[in-house]
């Protein structure tokens, strides 16, 4: 059996795309005990990859020249050498960017199929979702009645932490890039309010339009000049969630943020989590998502782009705003 993999050839200074990658085929290796022979179906893009293969990766370990690319995913099994798996079971692990991964079974998790579909277990019960659970819950503390507003509401995290504002009785404004996605957020989902950032020479006072009482909780994405913009809006105690800050993920320049000084005696908290953080509670998160999913409540629209191949092509997509909600790469059928 022939494994085809992506490895690393060079670390991008901006966006990443093919020709920063190598195809090959390899044979697959005999197991090990506790190992499992995988064959990948879904691949989940992420924006942190863009950190994990540029030269000092942060908060974990790099991918070194010539390894596999690192990447969750779902697969099914194909031969097994561990107790608790058989042939055919469906699987969540880190997969990486290759057709037939050999996983270690005690890094790996069974798909409990009665949450929720295949598909759901890479959007609304997966990685983003859970991100914007903790997110919204736990760093935001958000209550019923307040003012949430989400950047980069239209894709993976922020589909899921609009709709949990949604479900917890607030007032929801997102913020995205184009009509196509802002549309998307009122008509689909449901939001009170979008903004269409790319449209708005001023986003503060946009989001002062949207939000004439301040908000109270600000989920950031983005980071940069938008989070800039959100810290001029916000109401005494408020929280800002600092999940991610992809435009400074490849900006050539740092933006310094300005407006910190506003915020004097508004008793504001920003925190910045890593959703592997909250670990031993993903089974209540991953509960809770699949009794809304269940009920109606809660809907995650996924950007799938086919063929592994395509994957290095994908990974440049979330930079350049060309995915609309959870992208991720379908390796085989
Ligand atoms: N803390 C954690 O544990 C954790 C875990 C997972 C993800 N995250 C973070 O969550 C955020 C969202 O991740 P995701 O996987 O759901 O990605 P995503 O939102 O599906 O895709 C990225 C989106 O970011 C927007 N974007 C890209 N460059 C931008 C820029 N310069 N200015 C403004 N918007 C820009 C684009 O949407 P527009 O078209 O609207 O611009 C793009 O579609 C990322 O920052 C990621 O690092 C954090």
């Amino acid at each position: 059996m022939l494994n085809h993999r992506i490895t690393l050839k060079a670390r991008p200074s901006a966006i990443p795309g093919p020709e920063h990658f190598k195809q090959d085929v390899m044979p697959v290796r005999p197991l090990e005990a506790g190992e499992l022979l995988v064959e990948t179906m879904y691949i989940s893009i992420d924006p942190a990859m863009r950190s994990w293969i540029s030269s000092s990766s942060g908060y974990t370990r790099g991918v070194a020249i010539g390894d596999v690319m690192r990447a969750g995913g779902i697969g099914r099994v194909l031969r097994t050498q561990a107790e608790d798996f058989a042939t055919g079971d469906l699987v969540q692990g880190r997969t990486g960017w290759q057709s037939h991964p050999i996983l270690r079974a005690r890094e790996t998790q069974k798909l409990d199929l009665s949450l929720g579909s295949i598909e759901d277990w890479m959007g609304p019960l997966g990685t983003s979702a859970l991100t914007a659970y903790f997110g919204v819950r736990d760093v935001g503390g958000l209550k019923p009645g307040e003012t949430l507003v989400v950047s980069a509401a239209a894709g993976g995290v922020g589909q899921i932490a609009a709709q949990i504002g949604l479900i917890d009785a607030c007032r929801v404004i997102g913020i995205a890039g184009g009509p196509e996605k802002c549309r998307f957020l009122t008509q689909t989902l449901g939001l009170h309010g979008v903004i269409d950032y790319k449209a708005e020479p001023d986003l503060a006072a946009a989001i002062r339009r949207a939000c004439p009482d301040g908000m109270d909780v600000y989920f950031d994405n983005v980071g940069g000049p938008m989070l800039d913009a959100a810290l001029a809006n916000l109401r005494t105690d408020a929280r800002v969630v600092l999940c991610g800050r992809i435009s400074q993920t490849v900006a050539t320049e740092p933006y310094g943020i300005l407006n910190l000084g506003l915020q004097g005696g508004k008793r504001i908290t920003m925190r910045n989590f890593l959703v592997f953080d909250y670990h031993d509670r993903y089974t209540e998160a991953r509960a809770w998502l699949s009794a809304q999913i269940r009920g109606g409540r809660l809907q995650q629209q996924l950007h799938v782009v086919d063929g592994l191949d395509n994957a290095p092509l994908a990974l440049g997509m979330l930079f350049r705003g060309e995915n609309t909600g959870k992208l991720i790469v379908r390796a085989a059928a």
